[in-house]
């Protein structure tokens, strides 16, 4: 399929990279591509940014039918553009959709059509250590009807943001409410796939957290209400007693792609790295002992965050005092330098943009 391509007359001017915030501002231009079960996918093309027009019988809008996926475009000092991993941000929104019934993208295609949109949106790549171009995919079904049936109509789009840091500690320890009312996701639910109804199931404890003076929620399994799982926007890991753990994925759990090469870089350094299950009890034990060294947040937005509290029906545990652990801090740097070009990319996981 060759991919249409129409720039836009009247380009934005682009952020200062000192003053970017996250998905906030967004670049020139847009993919979009429209499936249906006759046709197949169609249509792709790279338009000027504009507002969607849909339906408002839309699937999406009623049974929230949606997948999406976030990756980054950075810039290196010898001035070039990359990408990290794509190739498996554009597996997981298969798996993803493949959850919720959407139609599956070819793979090669879509890593094409990703590229081929970062490199028409290169110049929106802020040149700054610590800034990136965030680009989010999206699928989802754009069929106006309401009955419940199987998708006839989609769309998949990817817009892109010049980003700073998510958190706005940066790369300061962010305090994190451990949520024991609601629930994030149940095993054989959506919790591995990216989409959006997994977020939306977040926002009222997300909201609760932000009252209380916290980033972010740390949810807690489904069913025993239990077992530690994920931060929402980041996967966790803790140090504890020279050990890293970091929840299994069982299903509820996304698999991050930042969690999958941090848990390859600290095997690399020889770590004991287990993903199993982890109580909070376990957490509230190692604190309690003096074990709990070092806890940590992995995401494509997050990068590598340090956890500096958290907080349990009202225990307030201080890691590290508060302060960002070594490891956390070395794994900070690995991860960066290589997202970055700043370090030889043995692991081979980025990919050039012309
Ligand atoms: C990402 O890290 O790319 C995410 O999708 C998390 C989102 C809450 C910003």
């Amino acid at each position: 399929m060759e991919i249409k391509i129409e720039k836009t007359t009247n380009p934005k001017q682009k952020p200062d990279a000192s003053s970017v915030v996250f998905g906030k501002e967004f670049t020139d231009h847009m993919f979009i591509m429209d499936y249906s079960k006759e046709k197949g996918w169609y249509a792709p093309r790279i338009v000027p940014f504009s507002n969607l027009s849909l339906n408002p019988a839309s699937a999406v809008f009623h049974y929230g039918t949606e997948v999406f996926e976030g990756l980054k475009a950075y810039y290196t000092p010898s001035g070039k553009a990359q990408l990290f991993r794509p190739e498996e941000n554009i597996k997981r929104l298969n798996n993803s959709a493949e959850r919720l019934a959407l139609p599956q993208l070819d793979e090669q295609f879509a890593l094409e059509a990703l590229k081929k949109f970062v490199s028409i949106e290169k110049e929106w790549i802020p040149k700054k250590f610590g800034t990136s171009l965030y680009i989010r995919p999206f699928l989802f079904a754009s069929e106006p009807a309401l009955g419940l049936h199987s998708i006839d109509e989609a769309m998949f789009v990817i817009i892109a943001s010049p980003v700073g840091n998510y958190y706005k500690e940066g790369i300061n320890p962010v305090s994190i409410m451990i949520e024991d009312e609601d629930v994030r996701a149940v095993r054989g639910g959506t919790g591995y796939a990216k989409c959006g109804g997994n977020y939306a199931a977040s926002n009222r404890a997300g909201e609760k957290a932000e009252k209380k003076g916290f980033s972010q929620v740390l949810w807690l399994d489904g069913v025993e209400r239990k077992y530690i799982e994920e931060v929402g926007s980041m996967n966790v890991m803790f140090k504890i007693d020279g050990k890293i753990i970091t929840p299994k994925l069982t299903g509820s759990v996304l698999p991050g792609i930042t969690r999958k090469s941090c848990i390859q870089i600290l095997k690399g350094w020889g770590y004991d790295v287990q993903e199993r299950l982890i109580s909070v009890d376990e957490i509230g034990e190692a604190m309690k002992n003096g074990k709990l060294e070092e806890a940590w947040g992995t995401g494509t937005a997050a990068v590598v965050s340090p956890i500096g509290l958290l907080q349990y029906k009202d225990t307030n545990y201080s890691i590290n005092n508060g302060k960002i652990g070594e490891i956390t801090k070395k794994l900070y740097d690995e991860l960066t330098s290589i997202q970055w070009g700043n370090k030889e990319d043995k692991y081979n996981w980025c990919a050039q943009i012309d």
